[in-house]
């Protein structure tokens, strides 16, 4: 067990990054009775302010990809449960909806592509049910007449990543987390060791375990050893929101998606109008210019699988960044520089894994080591040399 209090620390635990991620971490900390704190100059911001909050562990299964849906589904069950919780702790509502989804396919190619996840699915023990055009028309009767196919998958939900940023800074607060409101400017090192970090405003803030959880930017990090750096990098998606008037009848039941000439298009529905179209997946940086022809492929491809789209109000468009790691998986736990975490390379999946993070991290910062669970996604499976712990792992 680690130390619960050491005298002449500002704090246990400091947090870097106040995305869902940090939140959530810093949330289960402070319940967990660590002595918490959290630096981000707008806390509830970052990636989860563009996201669609899709919780697709189904039906966002790729091939090589069996590892992370093991934890990605151990956090879809965790969230009707969180959920309940955060609502109570926040007073806040998050959006969340147990609505399903449904994901089709347009032409013979599309179905083809559509078979074969259905197919991956069903070896990995995933409940998911095909259906006809007809069928899938019957369902959502906004789709295409051209729709050749689809799965059901009444397994996958959403919640508002907004609202649940939200949630957490409120249940942050509650629950007697310290903000600073500003950048960090570097982390602070002492003998091999992370022992806080220094602020924009240059005053330090002293604690035990540092916690890295900066979404894209966690790899740029000032005074982080450059072989302990997280291989995250930006990878942008542009997301657009349109509004369903009051008036209209329901449009979408349930979150529909496609792929379209091979990019992913999805839409998600939810209970107040608003309805999300994403997303781009562009490697370019750290470039969020929302673009002419970004929003122009995902409204021609939204437009394919929902034609009466074209009649609602466009009323946002953004650009955010996941924060992508080499093998698309999550970085959880200790790093090589003693005192130093990462939750932070949750790429495509951050809103799914926002509960199982938190239960992880916390479990890891109050004893020191992984739970079961999260030992694959370990920050040293991408270090070159070999370490006692990594040995540790291994054995
Ligand atoms: N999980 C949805 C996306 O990354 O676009």
């Amino acid at each position: 067990m680690r130390p619960a209090h050491s005298p002449g620390r500002s704090a246990d635990v400091l947090v870097i990054g106040g995305g869902i991620i940090g939140l959530v971490t810093a949330w289960r900390a402070a319940q967990r009775g660590l002595r918490t704190a959290l630096a981000d100059p707008a806390p509830g911001g970052g990636a989860a302010q563009v996201a669609a909050g899709m919780l697709a562990a189904v039906t966002e299964l790729h091939y090589g990809e069996e590892t992370l849906l093991g934890l990605n589904l151990a956090s879809a069950r965790r969230y009707p449960q969180f959920v309940a919780e955060l609502e109570e702790a926040s007073g806040q509502d998050t959006g969340y909806r147990s609505c399903g989804t449904l994901a089709v396919a347009l032409d013979a190619d599309d179905r083809v592509g559509l078979r074969e996840l259905h197919a991956l699915q069903q070896r990995c023990g995933l409940e998911s049910d095909w259906l006809t055009g007809r069928e899938c028309r019957r369902l959502e009767p906004m789709l295409a007449p051209g729709v050749r196919g689809g799965l059901r998958v009444d397994g996958d939900h959403q919640i508002d990543p907004r609202r649940l940023a939200k949630a957490l800074v409120v249940a942050c607060e509650r629950a007697g987390v310290t903000f600073h409101r500003q950048w960090v400017e570097r982390l602070s090192v002492a003998r091999d060791r992370a022992t806080g970090a220094v602020l924009a405003d240059g005053s330090e803030v002293a604690t035990d375990q540092v916690v890295l959880a900066a979404g894209s930017l966690s790899g740029r990090l000032a005074g982080v050893p450059p072989q302990v750096l997280p291989p995250v990098r930006p990878v942008k998606g542009q997301v657009l929101r349109l509004t369903v008037p009051g008036t209209h009848a329901p449009f979408l039941s349930r979150t529909v998606r496609a792929v379209v000439r091979g990019s992913h298009v999805y839409l998600v529905p939810r209970e107040n109008g608003e309805l999300v179209v994403g997303a781009t997946s562009e490697e370019l940086g750290w470039d969020t210019t929302v673009t002419a022809g970004g929003v122009y492929e995902l409204l021609r491809d939204a437009h394919e699988l929902v034609p009466g789209l074209t009649e609602l109000p466009l009323t946002e468009t953004r650009a955010g960044l996941r924060p992508g790691s080499p093998d698309n998986a999550p970085m959880l736990g200790p790093s090589e520089l003693p005192g130093l975490l990462l939750a932070t390379g949750h790429y495509r999946n951050g809103v799914l894994l926002t509960p199982v993070t938190g239960d992880v991290m916390a479990h890891v910062l109050v004893t020191g080591g992984l739970p079961e669970e999260a030992r694959a996604f370990t920050p040293r499976r991408f270090s070159s040399a070999p370490s006692p712990a990594r040995q540790e792992l291994s054995a």
